[in-house]
């Protein structure tokens, strides 16, 4: 059974440690906006590079992309989110709170049981303008989905760097919606980060590329350590598909609060070339050389959230044992996510260790973020650092000075191996990028897609 873990357990660890904050905390905070400490972007560091060299730099098909937030305002028109991206909203009419309608079983208020309002659609996107007068003419929005800023490079992508079909285009940056229900601390913010591909194809090779990304995408959750039985492909209703879709599947995670989106991989069909054509008046075909045909491509969209894989990586990763006096509690991150690989710890304060000690945190932070730590007892060392996640702690003791090795501690097992100070850097190398990358958790299998092995 995957293992849940309550979402207070995992804000309290990151409010504590230092990977999430409330927005502008001194003030009272700001609703559904979240900063990333010293630990958390780190981690958020660490999901966007291994994004990107899964479906950037390990491909041939795929380049990538960073376009502006703010865009041509007919975008919006052309995309159909200034007319559709809306939800309904209902008001209380006693306690004035604001309800998603689609999201309540009953026709009174959840919070007081008062009578609501008549749903009227409320659009998603924030709204401010350009230049020093506000006025209608003005009027540019914050973009709610990164893909828009791909579809009007189609052609500039296309024209330098001479891609063929098949290619994808990546991106990764924030968007903004101005979401009616938010909470669920990370999960559902009104700010949030993307990555996302849009992958242009043959239209008749579309279930081909999309059950392709299906797979591709559970793989990568997987890879990086993400438990297989807190991961399922849901498939989209009709009446739920996003007004560009003509499939759509999620990849859900089982967040404390139950099955979850964390990404969403959809056909767009030509919708989204067609409709920039039509609105910019420019020709976004393409040449099928082979054919002599101009044809207009098919899309399809992996579409992901830095910020719930975060919040999925976290929950997964997070763990409780029984100690001596009290709870270790660790963070079975994957080497690859760990915002600190190696933590550097003299075994007391004493001048000559302490030289060895920050000699090799100087060099081995030539590769990798490292911690050093030379304060409280060596048990206690251990477990702040287990806490955040740090697959390998270096210890420097007294016979370190006579026989120039030190140990490394490993943090799932806690096994403790002694070797030359002249050979830590390469043993770590080989463990955290090497066959650290390839050991799968324990238990874990490598996803064979579809739902089954
Ligand atoms: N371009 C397609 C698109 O934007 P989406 O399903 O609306 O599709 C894609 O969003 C991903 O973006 C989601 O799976 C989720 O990871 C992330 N996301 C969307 N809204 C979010 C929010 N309010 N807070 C945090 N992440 C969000």
């Amino acid at each position: 059974m995957p293992i849940k873990v309550e979402m207070e357990k995992i804000v309290s660890l990151c409010r504590r440690r230092g990977f999430i904050f409330p927005s502008s905390e001194i003030y009272g905070g700001l609703s559904s906006c979240w900063d990333y400490g010293p630990l958390g972007v780190e981690l958020k560091r660490n999901i966007r590079q291994a994004w990107w060299q899964a479906v950037v730099q390990e491909r041939d098909d795929m380049v990538g992309l960073d376009a502006s937030i703010l865009m041509h305002p007919q975008t919006w028109v052309a995309s159909g989110h200034l007319e559709g991206f809306a939800d309904p909203l209902v008001e209380c009419k006693s306690c004035h709170l604001r309800w998603r309608h689609d999201d309540l079983a009953g026709n009174n208020c959840p919070a007081c049981g008062g009578e609501l309002t008549e749903p009227h659609l409320f659009n998603l996107m924030f709204k401010t303008s350009m230049g020093p007068i506000e006025e209608e003419a003005n009027v540019v929005y914050l973009r709610p989905e990164t893909a828009q800023g791909i579809f009007v490079n189609f052609q500039n992508v296309l024209n330098t760097t001479r891609k063929r079909l098949p290619f994808g285009i990546a991106q990764i940056g924030k968007a903004f919606r101005n979401e009616i229900t938010t909470g669920n601390f990370i999960f559902r913010s009104r700010e949030f980060e993307q990555m996302e591909i849009e992958f242009f194809v043959k239209p008749e090779t579309d279930k081909e590329w999309f059950n392709y990304w299906l797979e591709e995408r559970l793989d990568w959750y997987v890879k990086l350590g993400i438990k297989k039985e807190s991961l399922r492909l849901r498939q989209h209703t009709k009446r739920e598909l996003a007004h560009y879709a003509r499939e759509c599947y999620d990849i859900d995670y089982l967040v404390p609060m139950g099955w979850a989106e964390l990404e969403g991989i959809a056909n767009r069909g030509d919708f989204d070339l067609v409709q920039h054509a039509k609105y910019s008046g420019k020709s976004l075909n393409y040449l099928d050389e082979e054919t002599k045909e101009h044809i207009i491509p098919y899309i399809i969209e992996p579409s992901a959230g830095v910020d719930r894989s975060a919040l999925a990586f976290l929950c997964d990763a997070y763990d409780e044992e029984p100690d001596k006096e009290e709870i270790r509690v660790l963070l079975h991150l994957h080497p690859t996510l760990a915002p600190i690989k190696v933590a550097v710890l003299p075994l007391s304060r004493r001048e000559k260790l302490v030289a060895v000690a920050k000699k090799i945190y100087a060099d081995l932070r030539q590769n990798w973020m490292v911690n050093y730590d030379d304060t409280q007892s060596i048990g206690r060392r251990y477990r702040r650092q287990d806490e955040i996640g740090t697959p390998f702690c270096v210890t420097i003791d007294f016979q370190s000075l006579e026989d120039k090795q030190a140990t490394i501690r490993e943090r799932d097992t806690m096994n403790q191996i002694r070797i030359p100070i002249s050979e830590l850097k390469t043993t770590l190398q080989a463990k955290l990028e090497g066959e650290a990358l390839f050991v799968l958790p324990p238990g874990g299998k490598i996803w064979k897609g579809g739902g089954e092995e």
